[in-house]
């Protein structure tokens, strides 16, 4: 754990530079907008330990995967996110000496991340190789008004020179990544152009063949006056164009460099039109200025704080925790686009190949329906409608047919691109996440008619697999599920994961009520629906009700537990306090083999079952379940604690939810898992907002109505949050004195408040 960052409220603050925290800072400091993002890179000349990485989204790579040890069945590739072309950098050199801080002494370095308002700011003083010393002070940030453009001031002071700089201001397409396999580039040139104050690269992507232009133009002024600049020589190599040039700075005179960039990808333009509209994206940008653009940046991050925010009194740092959290997922996505989704590191590293896992659904999807507009978390369920031919080709490659629909455990367009069999083919309660989160967004929002949209159909193709995934066991007489990996994946191959076998029997189940729905409401459209999906109605619900009636969950009758596989008792069960402290993480100290004959749980197995499903679970086999698997769990997955928040909530275990809750909403801030400086922990990021909301707030629907069941963490004053529900937005204050509920737009609502009705008007 480090803690090397400020306290504060709003701000996120490094003070000092320490190159050794730099990687980690890029991550933390990252800024993005939903359409690109950028790590906290400099904008000069670095060559000290960095992790370079500006992001489009939706732009990937097809890795190449084949192995030695190829299954069938695999995808052919590992999508891996690109490092796209870079329109950040100023650098900077005054007699041919450098500016760039892993050769320069620097003194009052301040790196300072506002997430009110989206704006990363750094300032620094830095002494040059030949004793010239400058002060500067950059700001920028990604708009989120417009998607595609960023834009930066920079601001630099030279202390005891008065002379010439050299400046060279560029867009650069020869960038790589930092985990590119066979040292390959991903990037080719399409077109360049640069001339005086501008410069435009287009490139493309191998393989995939994304066009992304990146185009810059900048202005320079001092105390207020344009500076002309005589001559600017044109900087032009290959995926790189530039201007470079000099200008006359004096002793203690600020000198401003605007640079404004616009980022354009072919997934919203068209190829041969992609430069003329980036050109024209970037004059709009540079006649708003700096000021303006950022005053609509702003705008929007007021509105969307007055959307989300969620405020703690009484300790500084649980207040900066969770709003790092609101803001990176704000920022990483903003439901504009149904094409896009949430990787697990955001726009703030490359690791998990910027990919869609089932984090989206089952910890991302809550955070948006709780907090944004309806249509942000119904594009990310229409997001796996348009993938539905994909993952039915994808059970087909496996074997299933009649439209059975396996969805990838990781994708970017739909395509499997994981290659580990004990997860590809394994880890299939994803499926069940998808059905889920249909459910889990028509319980929150009351969009029935979602399901004859979109919904019925990835319903009936999720149900044909979990049907052809069973089989009959004579011995047991009831239906199984074999070699399967749960949630947890410090196991593999297990026979009768109880969470997969639950969400399989409970999606069968849904699905026929779906259908009944959908038949009564949209009769016209049941019929479409059945005609494309060849629903053989009677036939097939017929079998998911044979499922559902006679499926096995293995259970222990002494402790009167759900068992997380048939063998789990075979098990040495030892508790998390019994490992020795140079064991953890397990997954760093012990061998794989180790790990997958221990007790000890990754993350949620059972416990995620009875989260999602609490309502069918009485408190006392909560308890039991909680008290037998927590002690065992090392939470080495960072979306692990919430859901114990939640339950250990529910339990009235305030403590062991402040424990845990601890560990989510500061995991990047105090990089308490060693592992920022690859990027933050987006996914699990939705897990603390829920902590909170759904853990000490106590929120969960049913039957159409909000309840709430809060309590207080000892360590707080207190916590409020704002909730957005059917047209409404309503406030929720919890203190030692008591529970506040207030309708602050929308019409009266009626809600259960620690088990009584409340009308909120
Ligand atoms: C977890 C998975 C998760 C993935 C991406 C893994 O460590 O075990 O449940 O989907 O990370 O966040």
């Amino acid at each position: 754990m480090k803690d090397y960052l400020k306290h504060h409220e709003w701000e996120i603050i490094e003070e000092g530079f320490d190159p050794h925290l730099n990687k980690i800072s890029e991550s933390v400091f990252s800024i993005g907008n939903g359409r690109m993002g950028q790590r906290a890179n400099f904008e000069e000349e670095y060559s000290g330990d960095t992790l370079k990485g500006s992001y489009v989204a939706g732009v990937y790579y097809p890795d190449k995967t084949r192995v030695g040890w190829w299954k069938n069945g695999y995808p052919e590739y590992f999508a891996k996110v690109l490092n796209a072309p870079s329109w950040i950098g100023i650098h900077i050199s005054v007699d041919g000496h450098k500016l760039d801080l892993a050769k320069c002494k620097v003194e009052d370095f301040k790196r300072v991340l506002d997430m009110r308002t989206g704006l990363l700011t750094r300032s620094f003083a830095a002494t040059l190789s030949d004793g010239k010393k400058l002060r500067v002070l950059s700001k920028r940030f990604c708009s989120m008004a417009n998607g595609e453009v960023g834009a930066i001031r920079y601001a630099f002071t030279p202390l005891n020179f008065s002379g010439k700089i050299t400046l060279s201001l560029y867009v650069d397409a020869d960038v790589v990544n930092k985990d590119s396999n066979y040292d390959e580039k991903f990037w080719e040139e399409v077109s360049k152009e640069a001339s005086p104050g501008r410069a435009l690269v287009v490139a493309q992507t191998k393989k995939t063949f994304f066009h992304v232009a990146t185009a810059m133009k900048f202005q320079i002024t001092t105390h207020g006056k344009i500076v002309t600049v005589d001559r600017i020589n044109i900087e032009q190599r290959e995926k790189f164009a530039g201007n470079v040039f000099q200008i006359d700075v004096e002793e203690g005179k600020e000198t401003i460099i605007y640079k404004y960039a616009a980022v354009l990808s072919s997934e919203n333009h068209p190829k041969e039109k992609i430069a003329a509209q980036a050109n024209h994206v970037l004059d709009d940008a540079f006649a708003k200025g700096f000021d303006k653009l950022f005053d609509e940046h702003a705008k929007v991050w007021e509105h969307k704080w007055e959307e989300c925010d969620i405020t703690i009194e009484g300790d500084i740092a649980a207040q900066q925790g969770i709003r790092f959290n609101i803001f990176q997922l704000t920022q990483t996505y903003t439901g504009e686009d149904e094409r896009l989704n949430i990787g697990p590191k955001g726009f703030t590293g490359e690791k998990y190949g910027g990919s869609t896992y089932w984090d989206t659904e089952a910890y991302c999807l809550p955070f948006y329906l709780g907090t944004s507009e309806q249509k942000v978390s119904r594009n990310l369920l229409v997001y796996r409608h348009k993938h539905l031919a994909r993952a039915i080709e994808n059970a087909q490659k496996l074997g299933f047919k009649d439209g059975a629909a396996l969805y990838p455990m990781v994708t970017m367009n739909g395509e499997e691109c994981h290659n580990e069999w004990e997860i590809t083919f394994e880890e299939i309660h994803r499926n069940g996440a998808i059905a889920f989160a249909i459910f889990d967004y028509i319980r929150y929002t009351g969009d029935e008619d979602y399901l004859a949209d979109h919904g019925l159909e990835v319903l009936i193709g999720i149900s044909r697999f979990w049907a052809q995934r069973v089989n009959w066991s004579a011995d047991k007489n009831k239906y199984v599920m074999l070699g399967v990996t749960g949630p947890n994946e410090y196991e593999n191959n297990v026979n009768n994961n109880w969470y997969t076998n639950y969400i399989a029997t409970w999606t069968l189940k849904y699905t026929q009520e779906a259908i009944s729905l959908v038949k009564k409401k949209h009769g016209k459209r049941f019929e479409v629906i059945a005609d494309v999906v060849r629903l053989k109605e009677k036939e097939e619900t017929s079998k998911w009700a044979d499922i559902v009636e006679k499926m096995y969950f293995p259970h222990d009758p002494k402790r009167d537990v759900y068992l997380q596989q048939d063998n789990f008792l075979d098990k040495e069960l030892l508790r998390v306090s019994d490992l020795k402290q140079e064991d953890r993480p397990l997954n760093q100290k012990w061998s794989w083999d180790r790990i997958l004959r221990s007790c000890f749980i990754k993350q949620a197995d059972v416990l995620q079952g009875i989260y999602l499903f609490e309502d069918d679970f009485s408190i006392e086999t909560i308890r039991k379940n909680f008290d037998f698997y927590e002690p065992m769990t090392v939470h080495e997955s960072s979306l692990s604690p919430c859901v114990h928040v939640i339950l250990a909530s529910k339990l009235g275990y305030k403590a062991k939810a402040y424990e845990l809750y601890l560990r989510t909403a500061r995991l990047d801030l105090d990089d308490y898992n060693n592992d920022t400086e690859d990027g933050c922990h987006i996914t699990s990021m939705a897990g603390t907002w829920m902590s909170v909301v759904k853990g000490f707030g106590g929120m969960k629907v049913k039957e159409g109505k909000l309840h709430f069941n809060p309590f207080m963490p000892d360590q707080w004053k207190s916590y409020s949050f704002r909730i957005e529900f059917r047209n409404r937005v309503i406030k929720v204050k919890v203190s030692n004195e008591g529970v506040t509920t207030k309708l602050e737009s929308g019409e009266p609502l009626e809600i259960v408040l620690k088990d009584e009705a409340v009308m909120l008007s």
